[in-house]
C-alpha cells in the first residue's frame, strides 16, 4: 500500500490503491484541507514533491493546467501508484471526531417531500456515527463519480442514514437515486465529511438558513439541537428559500420536534413573484433571515446550506453584518 509522506514533519499515512490521498488522510486522523470531497472547490489542493498520483476524475473544475505544472494535485482525486512525498498545511479543525468509513449500504426507505425533493434511508453494512450537519459521498451504481449528501437525522437513528435528496434536472446521480434505485438496492457509501456539524457548546442562539437541498442538514442540526441538553432552551430560528410555493417544506419536520413554536420558528419565503396563492414573504432567503433578525443576527450560531449562489449571498449578508467568522458553518453544495 502506498505511504504518503508530510513534507517537513514526521507524519506518514497509507493510502489504499482504490482510495484518495485526501480521505485515507482522513481515515488516519490527520487534518487535511478540504470542503466538498467532489472536486469544486480546491481546498484539498496539495502539491507532489516525489512519487506519482492519478486523478479519479480527470478534468475536476478546481484543477486545470497550471495546477500540472506546478505539480499540484487534488486531494480528494488523486490516487497515490506508488510512495509519495507531499507538501501542504495541515488544519486541525479537518480532523475527523468519527473517522471515515468506507462501506455498503442497502436502500431501505424512500419518501417524497415536495414534488422534487425525497428522503432516502440507507442501512450501511458496518456503523458509523456521524456529527448532525455533516455529509456522506455515495458511489451509484452506473454512476461515475461520487455525490455528496448530507445526513438529515440524527446518529442515534438505529445507525440508518438518511438524505433529504432534490432532483436536478439531467443529473446523472440524482436520477439513479430517483428513477433507477429500489429498496433493498445496494450502494457503496464513505463518511462523515464535513465541518458544518452543530456546535453544542455554543453558548448563542440558532439561526439555520437553507435554500432547496440544503433542507437536509440544516433539518438535522435543528433536530440534534432539539434533543441536546447543553442546548435546552435556545431559541432556533429556521429560515428556508424556494422558488415557488410548491418547493417550500420543512414546517411539518420541524413541528414534530420538542420545543415547537415556542423556541423553534420557521420561516419561508418563495424568489418567484406571480403566485398569488402564497401568503408569505416574497424576495431571497437570506433578505429573509435579515429582515426577521436584522442586527441581532451577529449574536447568532450560523449554520447555512444550499446551492453556491444562495451561500455566496448570506456569505456577504454575514460579512457585511460582522458576524465573526468563528459562528457561522457551512457547506456549499456544488
Ligand atoms: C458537501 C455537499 C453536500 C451536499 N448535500 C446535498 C444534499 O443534502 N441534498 C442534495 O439534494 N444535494 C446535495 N449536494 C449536491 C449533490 O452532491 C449533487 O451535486 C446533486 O445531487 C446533483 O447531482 P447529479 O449527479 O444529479 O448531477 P450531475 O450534474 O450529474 O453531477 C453533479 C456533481 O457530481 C460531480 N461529478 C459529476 N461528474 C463526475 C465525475 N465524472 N467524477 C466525479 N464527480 C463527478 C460534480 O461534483 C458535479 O458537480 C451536496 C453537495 C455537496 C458538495
Ligand atoms: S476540490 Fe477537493 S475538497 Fe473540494
Amino acid at each position: 500500500m502506498p505511504t504518503i509522506r508530510i513534507e517537513g514533519t514526521e507524519i506518514e499515512f497509507e493510502s489504499a490503491p482504490d482510495d484518495v490521498v485526501l480521505r485515507a488522510a482522513l481515515r488516519s486522523g490527520l487534518g487535511f484541507p478540504y470542503e466538498c470531497n467532489v472536486g469544486a472547490c480546491g481546498n484539498c489542493r496539495f502539491e507532489l514533491l516525489e512519487g506519482k498520483v492519478e486523478h479519479e476524475w480527470d478534468s475536476p473544475p478546481a484543477w486545470g493546467d497550471r495546477d500540472l505544472k506546478r505539480n499540484r494535485y487534488l486531494g480528494c482525486q488523486a490516487r497515490a501508484l506508488t510512495d509519495c512525498r507531499i507538501k501542504l498545511r495541515q488544519d486541525e479543525s479537518c480532523v475527523s471526531k468519527h473517522r471515515p468509513l468506507r462501506t455498503r449500504a442497502r436502500l431501505t426507505e424512500t419518501r417524497p417531500i415536495t414534488h422534487d425533493i425525497s428522503e432516502f434511508a440507507f442501512m450501511p453494512d458496518e456503523a458509523v456515527s456521524f456529527l448532525p450537519g455533516q455529509y456522506a459521498l455515495l458511489d451509484l451504481p452506473g454512476v461515475e463519480g461520487r455525490r455528496a449528501y448530507s445526513m438529515c437525522n440524527l446518529p442515534s437513528d438505529g445507525g440508518a442514514w438518511r438524505f433529504q435528496i432534490k432532483r436536478v434536472p439531467g443529473g446523472a446521480g440524482t436520477a439513479k437515486l430517483f428513477d433507477g434505485l429500489n429498496e433493498g438496492d445496494e450502494v457503496g457509501i464513505d463518511g462523515p465529511f464535513g465541518m458544518a456539524w452543530l456546535r453544542e457548546d455554543a453558548p448563542r442562539d440558532i439561526v439555520c438558513i437553507a435554500g432547496g437541498s440544503g433542507l437536509s442538514p440544516m433539518i438535522s442540526i435543528v433536530r440534534a439541537a432539539a434533543a441536546s441538553e447543553s442546548l435546552a432552551g435556545r431559541q432556533i430560528h429556521f429560515f428556508y428559500g424556494g422558488r415557488a410555493p410548491r418547493d417550500i417544506c420543512g414546517e411539518a419536520l420541524l413541528g414534530e420536534l420538542p420545543g415547537w413554536g415556542e423556541h423553534i420558528h420557521y420561516c419561508a419565503a418563495i424568489s418567484e413573484e406571480g403566485h398569488g396563492d402564497w401568503p408569505g414573504p416574497v424576495g431571497f432567503v437570506h433578505d429573509l433571515a435579515r429582515k426577521e433578525l436584522g442586527e441581532s443576527l451577529a449574536g447568532h450560531e450560523i449554520y447555512f446550506g444550499g446551492p453556491p449562489a444562495m451561500s455566496q449571498a448570506v456569505q456577504k449578508m454575514l460579512f457585511d453584518l460582522k458576524v465573526p467568522f468563528g459562528q457561522v458553518h457551512f457547506d456549499q453544495f456544488f
